[in-house]
């Protein structure tokens, strides 16, 4: 099954040919299963209790957050707590006004809308989503010019759950309009340990001490990847005929996919040597950084940038990207005169 929601471009970092599938088979189902984040939980409990009681639906929910990190997930989740049904769509998915009213006149009282990457959707449809998120009701205008008229219709009462890696670039009034705004952030290393406990468990993967605590720690603690990464160990594991995932063979399997033990991969380290190197630590504009290793900005800013500066590596100042200390060491880049590391 592949579902519209996720049909968007990923880097390779986030997505191999059959991740898809294993997003699919990994995702948790209850929110047992869904591990770390406490405090989004424990707001939602309670948002899905109160609701549940008053027995309305429940408030429209904004969810932002790197990628990778449970937006999708959770409002899955979300539905099936509140024993609703969902229907999944994307903000680029939607050119017209129309494509939403079909969608929005075809739920049923409680049921919930899906929208993920909000941000990519246009002012047409998200106008038009303003009456439906306040009121139910959608306003159509048949006819032109001095004869158009605008009829209403009415809506079940659904909630509109959206999701977005890029919350800055929803505009005020569509943000003013979610009754709940949750954030997403990186995990820790014993959340990571824990998804991949379960994770091993549901691939069937037998492994050795400390196999996951350092698949773990170069997962940028992101589960997308933390299993993405337990899935090529464990091939790896196979192709050297070990029944076990010991630590050594995933020491030995990550290096060979060139993560090393941060979590960077080649195209974190060809970011941060440009930086280094042809703007002698930054400034430097993000046009100029994706130009200089072909990757597209989009891709630098939603999937590499927030762990680089998460991880204190990359700074971001009103002139473009600084490289940090930190991260000179790390690359072993010598400090010269001129730049400006912070
Ligand atoms: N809290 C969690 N506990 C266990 N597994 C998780 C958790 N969050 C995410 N996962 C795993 O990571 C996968 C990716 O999560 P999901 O698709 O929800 O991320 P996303 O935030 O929607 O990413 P994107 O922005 O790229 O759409 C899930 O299929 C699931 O296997
Ligand atoms: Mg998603």
């Amino acid at each position: 099954m592949v579902l519209p929601n996720e049909t968007k471009k990923k880097s390779a970092l986030l997505q191999g040919p059959d991740d898809q599938v294993l997003d699919l088979a990994l995702r948790p189902t209850t929110f047992n299963d869904f591990i770390g984040q406490e405090n989004v939980k424990g707001n939602l409990a309670i948002l899905i209790g109160a609701a549940k009681k008053r027995n309305e639906p429940l408030e429209h929910i904004l969810i932002h957050g790197p990628s990778g990190l449970g937006k999708t997930t959770l409002a899955y989740l979300i539905a099936k707590e509140s024993g609703a049904g969902i229907r999944i769509t994307s903000g680029a998915a939607m050119e017209k006004a129309g494509d939403i009213g079909s969608i929005l006149t075809g739920l049923s009282d409680g049921d919930f809308l899906f929208i993920d990457e909000v941000h990519r959707l246009n002012k047409t449809v998200e106008e038009t989503l303003y009456p439906a998120m306040e009121n139910y009701c959608l306003d159509i205008i048949i006819g032109k010019g001095t004869s158009a008229k605008t009829l209403q219709v009415k809506l079940p009462r659904f909630t509109l759950i959206a999701a977005t890696t890029r919350i800055s670039l929803l505009s005020n009034p569509f943000r003013s309009r979610f009754g709940a705004h949750y954030k997403l952030d990186f995990y820790n290393q014993k959340e990571i340990e824990k998804i991949l406990q379960r994770s091993a468990q549901l691939l069937k993967v037998k492994t050795g001490d400390g196999a996951l605590a350092k698949i773990a720690a170069s997962s940028r603690f992101t589960p997308r990847i933390a299993n993405r990464l337990l899935k090529r160990t464990r091939d790896y594991a196979q192709v050297k005929n070990s029944p076990i995932l010991t630590e050594p063979l995933a020491t030995e399997a990550l290096s060979l996919l060139g993560i090393d033990e941060l979590g960077l991969d080649a195209t974190d380290r060809k970011i941060l040597d440009v930086i280094s190197k042809n703007f002698n630590g930054g400034p430097a504009g993000l046009k100029s950084i994706a130009a200089a290793i072909a990757e597209e900005e989009e891709t630098i800013e939603d999937v590499y940038e927030p762990y680089l500066m998460q991880i204190g590596f990359l700074a971001r100042t009103s002139r473009g990207r600084v490289l940090t200390d930190l991260a000179a060491k790390h690359l072993g880049l010598k400090k010269t005169d001129q730049q400006s590391l912070i």
